[in-house]
């Protein structure tokens, strides 16, 4: 018989019901049998019927859905901290990637990493994520750019999982740079490793999700358009990097393929929000990157708010354009550099950010029939996640789902 066990003692932000903000409940009780919860509610509340075999007291601490990381490129090598120095003195992200620097950098030194070298690195990251309470991440490849190099990396992702605490879900983003041996070739690039590449990683079940760079320094909305017609074929979901640097279409791009969620979108034009609103997909909110590119347009959020648009926010940690590992922090971020509220950017890494991929069935809120997997803070109210930066509030997380 699967044990039943009675949290209680603890201010709950379930993320769920949106009468009152957070979805919160003082005095709450979470009531689990086996992998999932199956009461939550106000302790008294709580019917005689679940009688549990063991009660657990959070000490009245706040619980928040485990954090969900929907956007990574968490697996790669080396760094790209000179290039760091070189933007301070004035070069542009754009300017390096035309020099060949840039992805294509981190491209040269993730091939001539040993796959112990780059899970090591990445283990090194996703233990940060970790420490502040996060348990899903997505990862994307991108950085080996031919079909052996691509695997290579979705296998070390989900590696990931088997030596960590962690859900991984995996991106192709084969269409993330044009590499130096099929310069002004892109389109044979595409034909000859992005195609043929994701069929590859489909059969060995590596894919979860297919992504592009829809970007001028990249892959065209032609081009890109392609790829996400490949990945309807396979029955996979599909999401992009638009409308970062330029405005491409990309979100509309997303929209008529039915995408999961489109992310960054600085440069996100009004005029297509209502497109975009009504496909259902997820602005996916990069303030990491925003921050580090030291980028002057913001992502129209009062017109995305406006429209209903359901907005997650990721750290897109990557060595170019957003070597962050602090999902509080970029929290933060999204709330001073964006606008959102505290209560925007809590919903930004559970609730949305498992909408975007596409686990909001699991993940993401804390109500009957997801799983049983939340965060236990040294805090007294949700707001503080976003407040605090550089703190480390997390007392536990409580975890009943099976290990992959
Ligand atoms: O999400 N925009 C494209 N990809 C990454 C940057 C990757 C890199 O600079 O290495 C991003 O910002
Ligand atoms: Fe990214």
């Amino acid at each position: 018989m699967t044990e039943r066990v009675h949290y209680e003692g603890c201010v709950l932000a379930t993320m769920q019901n949106v009468r009152e903000p957070y979805g919160l409940i003082y005095d709450a009780s979470i009531v689990v049998e086996g992998e999932r919860i199956v009461w939550c509610g106000p302790r008294t509340d709580r019917p005689s019927s679940y009688a549990a075999e063991r009660t657990i007291d959070l000490g009245g601490r706040l619980v928040t859905p485990a954090l969900i990381d929907c956007h990574t490129h968490l697996v790669y090598g080396g760094n790209r901290a000179r290039e760091f120095e070189r933007r301070l003195q004035g070069a542009t992200y754009e300017e390096i990637a035309f020099e060949g620097g840039g992805i294509n950098a981190t491209v040269t030194a993730t091939r001539e990493a040993s796959d112990q070298e780059l899970l090591a690195s990445a283990l090194r990251r996703a233990d940060r994520l970790i420490a502040e309470g996060v348990r899903v991440i997505e990862i994307k490849s991108g950085y080996g750019l031919t079909i052996s190099d691509e695997i290579r990396m979705l296998r070390i992702a989900r590696r990931i999982e088997k030596e960590r605490p962690v859900s991984v879900k995996t991106t192709w983003l084969a269409a993330h740079a044009v590499p130096p041996e099929y310069e002004n070739r892109s389109d044979a690039y595409i034909d000859e490793v992005v195609l043929p590449g994701l069929k590859r990683a489909h059969e060995e079940q590596l894919v979860d999700s297919v992504d592009g760079f829809c970007e001028a320094i990249a892959f065209s909305p032609a081009q890109i358009e392609r790829v996400l017609d490949a990945a309807k074929r396979l029955s996979l979901p599909v999401k992009l990097h638009a409308e970062q640097l330029t405005d491409q279409k990309g979100a509309l791009l997303v929209a008529r393929h039915h995408g999961l969620s489109a992310d960054h979108l600085e440069y996100l034009s009004a005029d297509d929000i209502p497109a975009f609103s009504a496909s259902g997909a997820v602005a996916v909110l990069l303030p990491g990157a925003f921050y580090v590119l030291k980028e002057k347009k913001r992502p129209p959020v009062e017109r995305l708010r406006e429209a209903g648009v359901p907005m997650a926010v990721a750290t897109d940690c990557n060595p170019g354009s957003s070597p962050i590992t602090s999902i509080l922090t970029v929290m933060n971020m999204a709330c001073t550099f964006f606008g959102l509220t505290p209560e925007e950017a809590l919903a930004g890494t559970t609730c949305h950010a498992a909408k975007a991929l596409g686990i909001d069935g699991d993940h993401g809120t804390i109500a009957p029939h997801m799983y049983a997997e939340f965060a236990v803070w040294d805090l007294e109210h949700p707001s503080e996640l976003s407040y605090e930066i550089g703190a480390s509030p997390l007392h536990t997380v409580c975890s009943h789902r099976a290990q992959s």
